[in-house]
């Protein structure tokens, strides 16, 4: 086998010694890779984080290869360019509402290359130079190797769930096996113990059972949690990733490896938090999952009352919205799907002509992934000061003329406030039902958001339903604006 990935410093010296230009080169890219992510915290600045991170896996990656006595220069540039071209035309191909699906496929090939690292490690240790006096793997090693595998595998078949899931190949509802919490228990301390046990016995079949088993709790952890929780597990399953990659940094004795898989796996982990929050769900609880079972249906069922309803006409909209002072604007999924951004900051750029005070108000787990709304209206070039979110314009709600939710459904369920038995019950939401005026704009009554729950706001005296493609409807208005 030609798995020859350790560096000649290193097989001198043990495991760490590393040359000094190289911890410093590594320590840069480190450095780089924090710049990036907090580049990515902001509209503003992603750009340059996104720089920052490709200058920084660039120069780990050249003193990566550089520094190790590569078995095969062109193998590695051959696997380099077969990956990278598939990942540049997936990127072209990819269409923005795709994009959660594929951050969850992207993340079970990095779960799943952990697995494999963490195998090859283990079927030739020389080439690792984790191997004792003994001859035998040494102990710290094979608890690194162990749970890398356990995180890998984990992170691999929770991917392909949570992809099966966002890309509706799979039903969005959570499926409860009975007793699922004792099994997923016992599953995790059979690992752990494994783990251990592996430690005094190197056997394969103590890494094969560690191997099937975490492939095994990683489907059963995400299979029981709902539709509406699936933020949680996207960010979730970035952070396992991130420690996947770190512990296999132990096994290639590689630190650029270890920094980069903790900073993912530790921002992962913040973003769950801040996502947890934003649901105003408990960790444990979504872990857990179970949110969503009584919904009657997650993403996509029918609305299930006929209740009397409103519809208004572009024209409608166009002529309220111009007598309005202030208007705020509700992006939601349905904007990304039909690609409305541009035609909408059109259309508060007319009204902003007009004299009416325009904002936007953006939910947290609006859209199918975090900040999909800002990159969205970032891109059509709102101005980010009139942007705002949740907590910083709910209360506004009952001073606005109008509340126009386009492509929005879940985010402004009142259901989330009222309704105990609703998936998204305990979900803060916009209040939009203090609003004066509210256009709904969405394709049919039928359709339904991403929870599969109906929507009373539909059906309030306000509320006027704008039936049509978001982005149809919004040139419509902005045609009728102009007259
Ligand atoms: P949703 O509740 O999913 O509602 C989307 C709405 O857009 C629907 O009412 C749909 O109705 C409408 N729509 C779809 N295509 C449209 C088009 N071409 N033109 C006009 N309208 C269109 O969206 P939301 O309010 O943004 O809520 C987000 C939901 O997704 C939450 O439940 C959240 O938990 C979940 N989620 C979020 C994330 C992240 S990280 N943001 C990840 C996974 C899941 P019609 O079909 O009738 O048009």
């Amino acid at each position: 086998m030609r798995f020859a990935l350790l560096s000649a410093a290193a097989a001198e010296a043990g495991h760490l010694a590393v040359p000094a230009w190289v911890a410093l080169a590594y320590l840069v890219s480190g450095v780089l890779f924090i710049l990036a992510l907090r580049g990515l915290s902001s509209p503003a600045t992603s750009q340059a984080g996104n720089r920052y991170g490709m200058i920084g896996m660039t120069i780990a990656v050249a003193t990566t290869l550089v520094t190790h006595e590569v078995a095969s220069l062109p193998e590695i540039v051959g696997a380099l360019a077969i990956g990278g071209g598939i990942g540049w035309f997936i990127a072209r191909k990819i269409a923005m509402t795709d994009m959660p699906q594929l951050v969850a496929a992207f993340h079970s090939l990095v779960g799943l290359a952990a697995v494999l690292v963490g195998l090859a490690a283990y079927l030739n240790p020389e080439a690792f130079g984790i191997t004792g006096a003994d001859g035998l793997i040494e102990p710290q090693s094979r608890i690194e190797m162990g749970l890398g595998i356990a995180i890998g595998a984990i992170t691999f078949s929770g991917s392909v769930i949570a992809f099966l899931k966002l890309a509706g190949k799979m039903s969005g509802s959570p499926i409860l096996l009975p007793g699922r919490h004792v099994l997923n228990l016992g599953t995790l301390v059979a690992i752990l113990g494994l783990v251990g046990y592996f430690t005094q016995d190197q056997s394969g079949w103590v890494i094969a059972t560690i191997t099937i088993l975490s492939f095994l709790i990683g489907f059963l952890l995400i299979i029981p949690i709902g539709g509406a929780d699936m933020p949680v597990v996207v960010s979730m399953l970035n952070s396992y990733s991130g420690w996947a990659a770190a512990a296999m940094g132990f096994t290639l004795h590689n630190t650029a490896m270890i920094i980069t898989g903790a900073l993912v796996g530790s921002s992962g982990a913040i973003l769950s938090y801040i996502m947890c929050k934003a649901m105003n769900r408990g960790f444990l609880s979504v872990i857990a999952g179970g949110f969503g079972a009584d919904a009657g249906g997650a993403s996509g069922g029918p609305a299930k009352e006929q209740r009397p309803w409103k519809r208004g006409s572009a024209e409608d909209a166009a002529y309220m919205m111009k007598q309005a002072e202030s208007v705020i604007i509700i992006p939601g999924y349905g904007m990304a799907v039909s690609q409305a951004q541009h035609a909408l900051r059109e259309m508060a750029d007319t009204l902003k002509k007009e004299g009416v005070s325009v904002k936007y108000a953006i939910h947290p787990v609006a859209g199918r992934m975090p900040g999909h709304m800002n990159v969205l209206l970032a891109e059509a070039n709102v101005p980010y000061d009139e942007v705002f979110e949740l907590e910083d314009i709910n209360s506004e709600f009952a001073q606005a003329d109008v509340a126009f939710i386009i492509g929005a459904n879940d985010v402004v369920n009142p259901a989330a406030k009222t309704d105990k038995s609703s998936p998204i019950y305990g979900m803060p939401v916009f209040d939009v039902d203090k609003a004066k005026t509210i256009f709904f704009v969405k394709r049919s009554m039928g359709g339904v958001g991403y929870a599969g729950v109906d929507n009373d706001v539909f059906y309030m005296d306000q509320t006027m339903m704008l039936l049509a493609d978001a982005k149809k409807m919004v040139e419509d208005i902005v045609k009728a604006l102009a007259h």
